[in-house]
């Protein structure tokens, strides 16, 4: 998909409670390796337009990141509905990113935490290009914010 942005996405209405709470048990092998708790705080009633397997590479990057970063912190996810879109945001109690690393995670093959990471994970610093891409695509929009040793929130906002 990243290869051909232009193709005409098949979107469907996905309730989004649902579906975040499958992504998170996907995920929920990851969270206990690494001592952490998903916690999905998504209200009932909410509905994102999307294609649905590309919708849940944005949301299952994400929890990747933040299970993998979260040092034994709390990761969570919360939704909310606002006028014209539904805003999504994955937050983890973890370890941070540098603010000289943050304007750049999401480029190609970035990755932050070569040196304090090496030997474990081996990612390919492409998991946010990907998330950024995925959303744009679908006009949304995609921020993240960070304090080293405090967290990280990423927020994805898709038009309603
Ligand atoms: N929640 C987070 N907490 C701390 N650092 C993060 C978090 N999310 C991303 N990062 C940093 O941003 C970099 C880029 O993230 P990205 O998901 O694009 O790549 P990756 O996770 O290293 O590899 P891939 O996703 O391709 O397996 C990561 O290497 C990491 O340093
Ligand atoms: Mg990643």
């Amino acid at each position: 998909m990243v290869e051909a942005p232009d193709r005409q996405l098949r979107k469907e209405i996905i309730p989004l409670r649902a579906e975040i709470e499958n992504l998170a048990d996907f995920h929920s092998v990851q969270a206990t390796d690494q001592g952490t708790q998903v916690n999905v705080e998504v209200p009932d009633g909410i509905e994102v337009i999307a294609e649905r397997t590309l919708f849940q590479r944005v949301i299952s990057n994400l929890l990747s990141n933040a299970i993998r970063h979260s040092g034994g912190g709390k990761v969570f996810v919360r939704a909310k509905r606002e006028k014209d879109n539904v805003t999504i945001e994955v937050q983890d109690t973890g370890v941070g990113i540098a603010p000289e690393d943050l304007p750049h995670v999401f480029d190609r093959f970035y990755r932050a935490d070569v040196s304090r990471h090496a030997g474990s994970h081996q990612g390919f610093g492409l998991g946010l290009t990907i998330v950024r891409t995925i959303v744009q695509l679908h006009r949304g929009e995609v921020s993240i914010q960070s304090a080293r040793g405090q967290g990280t929130s990423v927020t994805v906002s898709l038009p309603a």
